[in-house]
């Protein structure tokens, strides 16, 4: 299963031939200026909150590409209110069925409101199955207990979990995670794009793997293989 990051907390998957993009944050983002926003594809994206830093180019990725836009329900609300039409509402602990996979939405525990100051819902995260892999993406949110039934919905083959710390977990609590969440394999996101969430990521690997985790931390605009 083809993962491509985008730097921060964006990222793509292709599920059964479709393109997943999860939380568009790429022209504002200094660190990926080598991505050129015009030339992402997308069937799907995916946002786990309404912060400026998981959402700045969804409405125009979407409006270019026709891609329907799974959210909260307060910000799919919002988001058609700025003219996008193609989307699905969702809410914490519903399911639905799209012609590539399952997604369930998972609590998260953090905080979520509009770039212009409205109601974003709550955060999510969001456990995908039904594809050739299941993977689960947390969105921005602490360690949290809940995760432990993350693995009742479907044990995931990969995780994205954030590690810079400061406004999400950091690496102590990322590892954490990946215990409760029965998954070895996690690409870590969410960090060293503001002075806040630098990190020093050798030591990031090296605090994962005493753990028995993998820590995947591909380069802004590099594609891997999970
Ligand atoms: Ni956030
Ligand atoms: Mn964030």
């Amino acid at each position: 299963m083809k993962l491509t990051y985008l730097g921060h907390a964006c990222f793509m998957v292709t599920v059964n031939g479709k393109q997943l993009l999860f939380d568009p944050f790429v022209r504002p983002n200094p660190l990926a200026s080598e991505i050129d926003v015009d030339q992402i594809q997308a069937d799907y994206i995916l946002i786990s909150h309404g912060h400026a830093d998981h959402i700045a180019d969804a409405v125009d990725i979407a409006k270019r590409t026709g891609a329907t836009i799974i959210a909260a329900f307060e910000i799919t609300n919002w988001l058609q209110q700025q003219g996008i039409e193609k989307v699905h509402g969702m809410n914490i602990g519903g399911k639905w069925r799209f012609d590539f996979g399952t997604v369930k939405c998972v609590v998260a525990q953090h905080s979520s409101v509009l770039p212009d100051g409205s109601y974003g819902g709550n955060p999510m995260g969001f456990v995908i199955s039904g594809g050739e892999k299941n993977f689960y993406y947390s969105g921005d949110t602490a360690l949290t207990l809940d995760m432990q039934l993350i693995p009742q919905f479907a044990v995931p083959d990969f995780c994205i979990l954030p590690i810079g710390d400061n406004y999400t977990m950091g690496i102590e609590d990322a590892a954490r995670a990946a215990h409760m969440i029965n998954c070895k394999t996690v690409v870590g996101v969410h960090y060293n794009t503001f002075p806040p969430i630098q990190i020093d990521t050798t030591a990031a690997k090296a605090k994962f793997a005493q753990n028995g985790l993998d820590l995947l931390l591909p380069s802004i605009g590099e594609s891997i293989d999970l």
